[in-house]
């Protein structure tokens, strides 16, 4: 069946060669200004607050960052220090997360745990290791009970690590277009809509798709060259199926990793945090191509179905053009990279875990992980430092849950029991209903807790999240020091 796979590869041929003409202007990302140095820290000022911005050329009230949909785009190099001066202007808690980046779960750095109330500030401050994979993440709140509908008021924004994946020659000359792709559910004023309770269960979604706070976006692809497209999911709950019609296109990595090669790739499948990484070469007929997205079937709850509800999320609601791709002038030809960068191999797993997924009770614990609902003050999984663990997440419910996993990217190794062929590195893997994956994870610094859960921010709201601790060895020794 077509939508338990996450990733479609190329073998499908699409026939029809319908070309869309679009003269619709490029609305980019905006890059902020290169961001100033203070005291070895990269350093910006980060602003929530809720206020009336453009949105797909409508005036809404929003939650945004420094006034900005989405929020303002981050780059930084592999090596360095991240300074962000955040105030709270919202009139509630929020916080900061770090979606994706492999630094410390702790102090100023990616704690979850902080929470900064309204009208006051936080100073977030980490060093992002200079052997940090080059990559796409995100930083997005996660205060909990308030992320879905934080970040359905569109509090999100992109962070660009550059790394090794970026010094690689044809990348380096490739131009580049980073896609934020957010779903609103608005009223005719341009007020955002409480969820009802079906949304609510389901996961909320809105008909508004837009991407960089536009609608299906203009881009350029160089003739004879390369466009590197890096997509970003940052919907509370919306999966997208994407496909480029009519033209191939290939996936070079996921999330904050690079593959070895580049693969064809038919649709792609983004759950909510998953990025990908793709490659355009402008090597066909010259001309306009649309960059669509089709519906996504996630499954139906049996709670949802239980409710009898004529509501029901209709899935036809994503379908349409997500960016007008146009051929511009031609340049000296740049072809697809061969290969692009090796991961080591991981040891063997020293142990292996369940994480069975599944639905309970309505309320606060209506989503769960082993049975349990969110505890703030429980420890689900105390895992050591410098060992690999196996990881066999099981989908018991009826619909598709994407488990993500905060510090350490794993390695997704088999489906239903049955190796990948193309076992890739994420933060965030979907698992369709009555589905299971199994995951490697090398867990050798940051110690201190942090979090995984459902990246369908309403079931993360409602319990399906859990606290793991990564103890160093350090701490091993000492109490053992101490007992002799
Ligand atoms: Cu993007 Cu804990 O999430
Ligand atoms: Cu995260
Ligand atoms: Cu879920």
């Amino acid at each position: 069946m077509e939508r338990r796979q996450f990733l479609q590869y190329a073998g499908s041929s699409i026939a029809a060669i319908a070309l869309v003409q679009c003269t619709r202007a490029a609305k980019h990302q905006r890059p902020s200004p290169p961001l100033v140095s203070v005291d070895g820290a990269l350093t910006v000022d980060l602003t929530a607050t809720e206020q009336t911005v453009t949105l797909a050329g409508r005036s809404a009230q929003l939650l945004t960052y420094n006034g900005q949909m989405p929020g303002p785009l981050w780059e930084v190099q592999a090596g360095d220090t991240l300074a962000v001066n955040f105030t709270n202007g919202l009139t509630q808690p929020t916080n900061l997360h770090f979606h994706g980046l492999h630094i410390p779960p702790t102090d100023r750095a990616d704690n979850v745990f902080v929470s900064v109330p309204s009208g006051e500030q936080f100073r977030y401050e980490f060093a992002i290791a200079p052997t940090h994979p080059g990559g796409l993440f995100w930083y997005h709140p996660h205060h909990h009970g308030l992320v879905a509908a934080q970040l359905a008021g569109g509090l999100a924004g992109p962070l660009i690590v550059r790394g090794a994946v970026d010094a690689i020659p044809e990348i380096q000359a490739a131009s580049e277009e980073i896609l934020v792709l957010q779903d609103f559910d608005l009223t005719w004023r341009g007020q955002r809509r409480e969820p009802t309770p079906i949304f609510r269960r389901w996961g909320r979604q809105g008909d508004l798709i837009t991407v960089n706070g536009d609608r299906a976006p203009g881009l350029t692809i160089p003739q004879r060259g390369l466009l590197r497209l890096r997509l970003l999911n940052a919907s509370p709950s919306r999966i997208y199926r994407l496909r480029l019609e009519n033209h191939p296109w290939h996936l070079i990595g996921m999330d904050g990793s690079t593959l070895a090669a580049p693969l064809a790739l038919d649709d792609l499948i983004l759950a909510p945090g998953n990025r990908a990484d793709v490659l355009v070469a402008g090597d066909r007929e010259p001309g306009a191509y649309t960059l669509m997205s089709l519906p996504y079937d996630r499954g139906i709850s049996d709670m949802m179905a239980a409710m009898e509800d004529d509501a029901a999320p209709s899935v036809d609601a994503a379908t349409g053009a997500i960016a007008q791709l146009q051929y511009g002038d031609a340049t000296t030809e740049v072809p697809l990279p061969q290969t692009l960068l090796t991961s080591p191999e991981l040891p063997t797993p020293s142990r292996r875990r369940e994480f069975v997924l599944d639905h309970g009770i309505d309320g606060d614990q209506a989503f769960l992980i082993n049975g349990r609902g969110f505890a703030h003050d429980r420890v689900d999984t105390t895992v050591q430092l410098g060992t690999v663990e196996e990881w066999h997440i099981v989908n018991k419910a009826g619909m598709d849950h994407p488990f993500h996993l905060h510090t350490n990217a794993f390695q997704i190794v088999r489906r239903n029991g049955q190796p990948v062929p193309t076992p890739m590195w994420q933060d965030v893997v979907n698992i369709p209903a009555y589905e299971s994956v199994d995951l490697l994870v090398p867990f050798n610094d940051f110690a201190g807790k942090t979090v995984y859960h459902c990246h369908i921010l309403d079931h993360e709201d409602q319990g399906m999240m859990g606290i793991i601790e990564m103890q160093a060895a350090s701490t091993h020794r000492a109490t053992q020091q101490s007992m002799i």
